[in-house]
């Protein structure tokens, strides 16, 4: 970020925070980093004197706003007339879930901008808007792909929104604890969001042999959750009824509906919430055997993990915190950042990298050598007892 983003902006009657201040912020780090997070703004435009909203995608340059489209798009056709708009960008880190009705809520961290759009008309600001909109998710793009033509380029508009009034609301807390509902046997808590990017799927119109040469780290690293992921504390074990769920990222199993005997379902309502009683969820490799592995960490030392078979060689290095294991995309080989040296003695008895994960081996941080792999693809088995990998350096 620039150096200004350390000042403030002037608080206004639209930008005044009136619900829970201490939420609000109109410091330009907080809001920019907030718009550096978030992919859609829903812009709030008058049309016909009627209110309407858009979704669009954007980026932020400094202290402006970019968002482009047709220009016969009527939210622009409105801005002639009604150039003052409302811009929101929202980003959601979790479900809040309370003891009482009212109390539910999310954490998330949101900005609102007022202003007056202004069409960006320049030829060369406006070219440069469209690639920096493309470049923001897909870095090193613009010079592989088509260019506007003449006519595409006379059909879209560019608009920028200064950000000058605006405010950013973060809510990042537990449900409050309000002593009389400390009795109420329920789970309350905060089940955080993360989003990720999944596989990438080729188009079926695609060269079938086309590689798989753009990097998308840069979507992995927007939808990232930022540092501290804006929870309220450091990821916990989460208690479900009287259930341990080590693993909240296994797929979630709904538990079976309890019957209820008829002389209870005609029964008054009791006082006290019944405790239901909820199945247990292992992980599918809680039980399962383990072999010992070794990971040669970037300064030499070396890290022994016990993994359990079953999981992959990410998920074993990730739940040992094997540093430099990261595994942004969680193992959907959208990533590479849990690249990994398998020790030549291995390298010939695991099975060779799929056409995908070779094309993701090209693009690893610590560039890709003999024994580069993607550890998410590596499945941990039975005969892999004193398997050995090395971790490449500033892996992230
Ligand atoms: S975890 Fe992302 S590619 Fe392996």
């Amino acid at each position: 970020m620039a150096q200004d983003d350390q000042a403030v902006l002037e608080v206004t009657a639209r930008t005044r925070i009136r619900r829970f201040p201490p939420r609000g912020h109109h410091d330009k780090r907080t809001i920019w980093g907030i718009l550096d997070k978030a992919v859609v703004a829903h812009i709030g435009f008058t049309k016909d004197e009627t209110p309407a909203m858009l979704p669009m995608i954007f980026f932020r340059r400094g202290d402006h706003v970019y968002f482009h489209g047709a220009q016969k798009n009527r939210m622009f056709g409105s801005f002639t007339d009604h150039p003052q708009v409302c811009l929101t960008a929202t980003v959601i880190d979790g479900f809040v879930a309370a003891r009482a009705a009212l109390h539910h809520s999310m954490n998330y961290r949101s900005v609102i901008i007022y202003g007056t759009v202004e069409e960006v008309a320049d030829p060369v600001e406006k070219l440069d808007a469209l690639k920096s909109l493309i470049e923001r998710f897909y870095p090193n793009r613009w010079d592989k792909i088509r260019r506007p033509s003449e006519s595409e380029f006379s059909r879209v508009s560019v608009y920028r929104l200064p950000i000058q009034e605006a405010s950013a609301k973060i809510r990042n807390a537990f449900p409050p604890p309000m002593p009389e509902e400390m009795d109420i046997n329920v789970w309350a808590g905060v089940v955080p969001i993360e989003t990720r990017i999944g596989v990438p799927i080729l188009d079926p119109h695609s060269n079938p042999d086309t590689a798989l040469n753009q990097d998308f780290s840069r979507i992995a690293e927007i939808l990232r959750p930022s540092d501290g992921a804006n929870q309220p504390g450091p990821p916990k074990a989460v208690k479900l009824g009287d259930e341990l769920l080590g693993d909240v990222r296994q797929e979630y199993v709904p538990p079976a509906e309890e019957p209820v005997p008829p002389a209870q379902a005609q029964a008054a309502p009791s006082a006290k919430p019944r405790q239901v009683e909820r199945p247990a969820m292992p992980h599918p490799a809680a039980e399962a055997k383990t072999v010992a592995t070794a990971f040669i960490l970037a300064d030499g030392s070396r890290q022994d993990v016990d993994a359990k078979v079953g999981l992959t060689l990410m998920e074993a290095a990730t739940a040992a915190g094997v540093p430099g294991v990261v595994a942004e995309c969680g193992g959907s080989m959208a990533c590479a950042t849990c690249h990994v040296y398998v020790d030549p003695e291995w390298l010939g008895r695991l099975p060779p990298p799929a056409a995908g994960e070779s094309g993701m081996l090209d693009y690893v941080e610590g560039g890709r050598r003999e024994g580069s792999r993607l550890s998410c693809q590596i499945k941990v088995t039975d005969d892999m007892e004193g398997f050995r990998a090395a971790v490449p350096e500033g892996q992230r």
